[in-house]
């Protein structure tokens, strides 16, 4: 029986995480964009942009779907790697928490294969792609606490950026 890790908050930069990997709320293109995409590209150097384009010109030639995830270098940042995932845009007609919550199960997957034993996440979805976080935050504590015995995990953290997720991820953590 492996010990279950423990599963944690902090408000602050996910790019500034000492963790073996660190997950990037990408968009399918793989190539960047604003908000932690752009602060891990931004921070973590070339490196990461090179590795995702060699990404799309093979496995990936049509972009990352929603809900999956791969793995890069994660270049300067003190990670070992940065997982990118691409969430779901949040729709009022359509429910697409599962989309949202394979985000989560598929960053595990990954992070189990390459040995991470420290992961961090960021609340994916809830800027540009604009879910409600406190709805995100009952989605992401349910599939990391569902998918946490994939890996020989010690840590799987929540990196909030703001008060505002930093109380709804604590709300959602709440026994
Ligand atoms: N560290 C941790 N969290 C951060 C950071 C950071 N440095 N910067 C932003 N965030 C938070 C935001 O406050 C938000 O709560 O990450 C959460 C996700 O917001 P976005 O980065 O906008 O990601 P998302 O809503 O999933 O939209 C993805 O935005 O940046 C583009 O290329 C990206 O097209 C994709 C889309």
């Amino acid at each position: 029986m492996t010990a279950r890790p423990a599963i944690t908050r902090v408000l602050g930069d996910i790019t500034e995480q000492r963790v073996d990997a660190i997950v990037n709320a990408a968009n399918s293109s793989l190539l960047g964009g604003g908000g932690v995409d752009g602060a891990i590209h931004r921070r973590g150097g070339p490196e990461i942009l090179a590795e995702c384009r060699r990404l799309r010109a093979g496995r990936y030639g049509r972009g990352l779907p929603t809900g999956q995830a791969v793995a890069t270098t994660a270049g300067r940042l003190p990670a070992r790697w940065v997982i990118h995932t691409v969430g779901p845009v949040h729709s009022t007609t359509e429910d697409r928490s599962e989309q949202l919550a394979s985000c989560y199960r598929e960053s595990l997957r990954v992070a189990a294969e390459l040995g991470a034993r420290t992961v961090a996440f960021p609340a994916i979805s809830t800027g540009v792609y604009r879910w409600p976080v406190a709805d995100a935050a009952r989605v992401a504590v349910r599939a990391v606490t569902e998918a946490a015995a994939v890996g020989a995990f010690v840590e799987l953290r929540f990196v909030l950026f703001d008060e505002p997720a930093h109380r709804a991820f604590g709300a959602a953590l709440a026994p």
